[in-house]
């Protein structure tokens, strides 16, 4: 079977993990492809709440085995962390997650390089979750980072401290003191943990299961707007969070690839500085804010809010060849009288419905009003329960964008999801 690649299309916080979750039993293995502790992802069944930051969103089924594959890069002490929450849940893990050898290990000293690389930024920094993101695939891309394969060989110690010596020097440039006792405690911890799950060779490990006719979802971290060729660069983070990124980061061909099912918000949100043409000040800020409770789920920054970017969103679907649509927190706007829909930026040079080089060059979005359908989405089971004036919001993007939405979540559960049935051509591969 082909791997089915699950991403964000905006700034990251779509309902990534909700969804996985949701279409986790239609798959044997779910895989994290990319990014690392940077990632919050939320999940809610059964009255209770988990985020999970490295851990793939599939944790929770039976029957279905996760991944962490090599393009994630792994902090064993926010790993430890996650995998004890798990453990007071009764969840075991040993069994159904699986570490890929060749996954990069953020260090101690590469959390306090990206603190002091923020630091030194001022104004321009980027709002980086300063986990040690950046530092850490400077590294793997400079050819001097760590690996978990590496913690299995005997002079790890030995690799370990010439590379966090390699970091004192840079962090003296930036006269930075550097306080990591504690957390290098907390981080050897981590690693002895790391021992006791299986390490896999990934890329064989996945293989193996697509020949074996076994499904795969890859599930991505942060949004396409983040990523690091075509996100709103430098605001991006440092891996490549679009659909290609589940072929290097799990060893997949491209022609393995088959459904892209795209995720995006009914309205925008960012956390952390850098461009976001849509973005609002006023009192629908603050109550799509507050209703759709947009606090970040990993450094609980509040996240900025603005209205749906239709070339923006656009753009996202061309880059990742997406497939299918899915849309969530449209319930966030249940009371709301209009809603906006931006369909083209105004810029010195006209009106423009690409998204620029520069988005800084845009002056202003122009936008589609739709009357706003004042229903309780949540009640709505299926298409026809649903109100015309959501109807005709939705047909208006699909129409727009030339992909089917399939998928349609109202609410933070598992349960408040609607399932469309409308492209059976499309849902019979996963359903
Ligand atoms: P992720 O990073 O893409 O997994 O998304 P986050 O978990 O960071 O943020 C999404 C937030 O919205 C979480 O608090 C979810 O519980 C919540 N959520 C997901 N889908 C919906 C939805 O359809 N409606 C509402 N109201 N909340 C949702
Ligand atoms: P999930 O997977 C939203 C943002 C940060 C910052 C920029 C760079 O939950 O959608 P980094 O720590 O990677 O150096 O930060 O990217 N960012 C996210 N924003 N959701 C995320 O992940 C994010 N991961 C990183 O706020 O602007
Ligand atoms: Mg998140």
């Amino acid at each position: 079977m082909k791997v089915d690649v699950l991403l964000g299309l905006q700034w990251g916080d779509e309902g990534k993990g909700k969804i996985v979750d949701v279409l986790t039993p239609n798959y044997d293995v779910v895989a994290r492809f990319q990014g690392g502790p940077n990632a919050g992802h939320s999940l809610e069944f059964e009255n209770q709440k988990f985020v999970l930051h490295t851990i793939p969103s599939g944790i929770f089924r039976e029957n279905t085995v996760n991944l962490i594959g090599n393009g994630v890069v792994l902090d064993p002490v926010i790993f430890k962390e996650e995998i004890d929450k798990l453990k007071e849940q009764s969840i075991d893990l040993t069994t159904k997650l699986l570490l890929s050898k060749k996954t990069h290990l953020i260090l101690p000293t590469h959390r306090a390089l990206d603190t002091a690389a923020e630091a030194a930024k001022g104004k321009t920094k980027i709002g980086s979750t300063l986990k040690g993101i950046g530092p850490t695939y400077m590294d793997k891309t400079g050819r001097n980072g760590l690996r978990i394969g590496d913690i299995l060989s005997l002079d790890f110690i030995k690799k370990y401290t010439f590379l966090k010596e390699k970091h004192k020097k840079i962090l003296k440039s930036y006269n930075f003191e550097l306080n990591i006792e504690a957390y290098e405690k907390l981080w050897f911890q981590g690693i002895e943990l790391l021992k006791k799950f299986q390490i896999v060779d990934g890329e064989y490990f996945i293989n193996e299961k697509i020949n074996a006719k076994q499904k795969v979802l890859a599930e991505g971290a942060q949004g396409t707007l983040l990523d690091i060729e075509y996100g709103s660069y430098p605001y991006v983070t440092s891996s490549n969070t679009i659909s290609a990124g589940a072929c290097t980061g799990l060893g997949v061909a491209p022609k393995q690839i088959g459904e892209v099912f795209g995720i995006f918000k009914a309205y925008c949100t960012r956390v952390g500085s850098g461009p976001f043409p849509t973005e609002l000040f006023d009192e629908t800020a603050k109550k799509l804010a507050k209703q759709g409770n947009e606090v970040g789920a990993t450094t609980g920054r509040a996240r900025r809010c603005g209205w749906l970017d239709l070339p923006a969103l656009k753009y996202a679907i061309m880059v990742n060849g997406v497939t299918q649509l899915i849309i969530t927190k449209a319930d966030v706007m249940d009371n709301f009288d209009s809603i906006k829909i931006a369909v083209a930026y105004r810029t010195s040079e006209g009106v423009s419905k690409q998204l620029p080089y520069n988005v800084n060059d845009i002056e202003k979005p122009v936008y589609q009003e739709f009357k706003g359908w004042k229903t309780d989405l949540s009640a709505c089971k299926k298409r026809s329960d649903f109100p015309q004036e959501f109807l005709d919001f939705l047909e208006f993007i699909e129409t727009e964008t030339g992909v089917p939405i399939t998928i349609i979540s109202v609410g933070p559960a598992r349960s408040a999801t609607i399932l469309l049935i409308k492209n059976t051509k499309t849902l019979k591969t996963w359903l």
